[in-house]
């Protein structure tokens, strides 16, 4: 019994002591190897003992057996626990961080944007959900006209009219023109603005239409405005945003707040691209708003600011812009 109760001390106590995997190995051969084994040998001598003694010794020597096993097998964590400590190499370069970045759309809105303010134009927004005459009656387009055909409008319902106190039918913004009417309401000439934000359209969507889509607006007023200065104007926003050589198309077109109107197209991958509409400002709409028509004039025009990023990123379909996979938008737009 002393014996065991000596062993069991010494055993304690070495164990804290042990630090490598070599040195924990001989200390389980030295007690519980099969052939030279301290505890093995006490246990291998029971069978010359008497029954009671048998039971005695035998007891305790199995409970330190199983207690020796148990710290064995915690020593062996903590050697692994502190290896893997010292492994962690500080030379080691960190991983990469990944930074936000700009949507490609927010991106190229603010180059246009800065572009134009160059120029000396103002950037101004306006309302997204806006009422029937800002979007269409004062713009020369009145009810029952056919002319509304050319936007599939999303009307708000009239409850929500009625709570927010409206007289007029709300609707989602089909295009930013809106804003020319509530710039030119409250500013006299001369000025010039763009207006940049998102417009929504009830159609069907395909590689460059949207439901949802952002557009910039542009209008110059002054006593001389002519279309001359509109081309200037494109020519030099054009070759600033792109860069490079792009073939552009002007065709005349048709837009009730405008005469004469026009198009503008430019060339994606060998196809034509529709990417402006725009016009001499139409006396009706300076008559709506109370400017003069014989003494001002001036041009406006309205860009999908989506189908200027198509041709810039040489991207073939718009709808990738609104697609929640990431892959896309973590690419670099330059
Ligand atoms: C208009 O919305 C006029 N307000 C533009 C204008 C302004 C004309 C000022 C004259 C004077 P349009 O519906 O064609 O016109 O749209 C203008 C541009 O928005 C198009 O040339 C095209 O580039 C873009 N666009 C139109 N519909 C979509 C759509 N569903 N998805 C993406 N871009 C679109």
């Amino acid at each position: 019994m002393h014996d065991i109760e000596d062993l069991k001390q010494r055993a304690f106590n070495k164990i804290k002591d042990i630090s490598s995997n070599d040195a924990l190995e001989k200390f389980r051969l030295d007690y519980l190897g099969r052939k030279q084994g301290k505890l093995t040998t006490i246990l291998r001598s029971l069978k010359d003992q008497s029954e009671a003694e048998r039971k005695r010794i035998g007891g305790e020597a199995n409970r330190f057996k199983h207690k020796l096993e148990v710290l064995i097998e915690r020593k062996a964590q903590e050697l692994k626990q502190s290896a893997k400590r010292d492994d962690i190499d500080i030379t080691h370069p960190p991983h990469k961080i990944a930074h936000g970045h700009l949507h490609p759309l927010t991106k190229i809105e603010r180059r246009i944007r800065q572009i134009f303010l160059s120029l000396n134009f103002s950037s101004v927004v306006g309302p997204e959900v806006d009422t029937e005459f800002y979007n269409f009656d004062a713009l020369n387009i009145p009810q029952n006209h056919p002319a509304r055909e050319m936007w599939d409008t999303l009307w708000l319902a009239d409850a929500y009219r009625r709570r927010r106190g409206k007289q007029d039918n709300l609707l989602l913004r089909t295009h930013t023109s809106p804003m020319q009417i509530r710039y030119m309401l409250e500013h006299e000439p001369p000025f010039q603005i763009i207006v940049p934000g998102r417009v929504f359209r009830n159609e069907a969507t395909d590689a460059s239409h949207e439901i949802n889509f952002h557009q910039l607006e542009g209008l110059m007023v002054g006593e001389d405005v002519s279309l001359a200065n509109f081309m200037y104007v494109m020519d030099v926003f054009l070759k600033r945003l792109f860069n490079k050589k792009v073939e552009t198309r002007y065709r005349p077109s048709y837009f009730p707040f405008v005469e004469p109107g026009l198009e503008i197209d430019i060339k994606l991958k060998g196809k034509w691209l529709e990417v402006a509409g725009a016009g001499m400002v139409h006396p009706n709409v300076f008559a709506a708003v109370n400017y003069d028509p014989k003494k001002v004039q001036g041009f406006a025009f309205g860009f999908g600011i989506d189908r200027l990023a198509m041709i810039k990123y040489g991207i073939d379909d718009i709808r990738l812009f609104y697609n929640p996979d990431l892959r896309f938008v973590n690419q670099p737009f330059k």
